[in-house]
């Protein structure tokens, strides 16, 4: 989606995609990436998620990218954390101890900040851009992670015409088609979540996949 609807959602607090808790396939899955503790980790299109808490509480320096400055300055007060701020190119650089906040469009962000990162997790972000602008992301991602790095992908898959994203679904043969190219793609988990979700209930969508993988980027 452009800048400008995520800028209205965060200004009207319709964010919906923000947990209240930690996510629970980030808890299940982590520790099966065997990442060195103090390994830092990548977080694309992070809003104001817990899950960067508990990234950090399982010891890994933690750099985040978002787009809206509200989200950012939001979890950082909403933590009780105090943040430093400088500008980076076209980007504000938010920072505490652990966590790491670059504010702005991850186009803008240059792949020297995460050369050193040794993970990366992918909640609610490749699946927040409709299909025509998804490969460009994967792309950039794909550029912003160095070989050999593995990180999570959660997404949902639904039947697209029964509503309208984001979030959008992104099927397997999706990710067969545009991530292969880049990643090793592993099928960690792939659950029916449709009971969980009273917006998709609601409107009949028929089913809803919650799907979990592990990415490795290919040399
Ligand atoms: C669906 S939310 C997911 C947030 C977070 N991953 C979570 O699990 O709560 C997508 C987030 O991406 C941010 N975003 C959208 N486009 C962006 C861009 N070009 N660069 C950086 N962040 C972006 C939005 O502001 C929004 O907070």
């Amino acid at each position: 989606m452009e800048p400008s609807f995520w800028h209205q959602k965060w200004d009207n607090q319709q964010i919906g995609f923000h947990l209240p808790e930690v996510n629970p396939y980030l808890i299940k899955f982590w520790s099966q990436l065997k990442l060195p503790v103090n390994s830092a980790v990548f977080v694309p299109l992070c809003g104001k998620t817990l899950d960067l808490c508990y990234l950090a509480e399982q010891g890994h320096d933690v750099i985040g990218c978002e787009l809206n400055q509200t989200a950012v300055e939001h979890f950082f007060s909403d933590n009780s954390l105090a943040a430093s701020v400088e500008s980076v190119g076209e980007l504000q650089h938010y920072s505490c101890e652990q966590i790491s906040l670059y504010q702005g469009d991850i186009y803008s962000l240059p792949a020297s900040v995460t050369q050193s990162i040794g993970g990366f997790y992918d909640r609610a972000a490749l699946i927040a851009w409709p299909e025509e602008m998804r490969a460009d992301y994967a792309k950039k991602l794909a550029e912003l992670i160095p070989a050999g790095v593995s990180g999570l992908l959660v997404t949902l898959d639904y039947p697209q015409t029964a509503l309208q994203g984001p979030p959008f679904a992104v099927s397997p043969d999706w990710i067969e088609q545009h991530l292969t190219e880049y990643f090793d793609v592993e099928l960690l988990s792939c659950d029916d979540v449709l009971e969980d979700n009273a917006r998709f209930k609601n409107k009949n969508v028929p089913w809803l996949n919650e799907a979990t993988y592990k990415l490795t980027r290919k040399s």
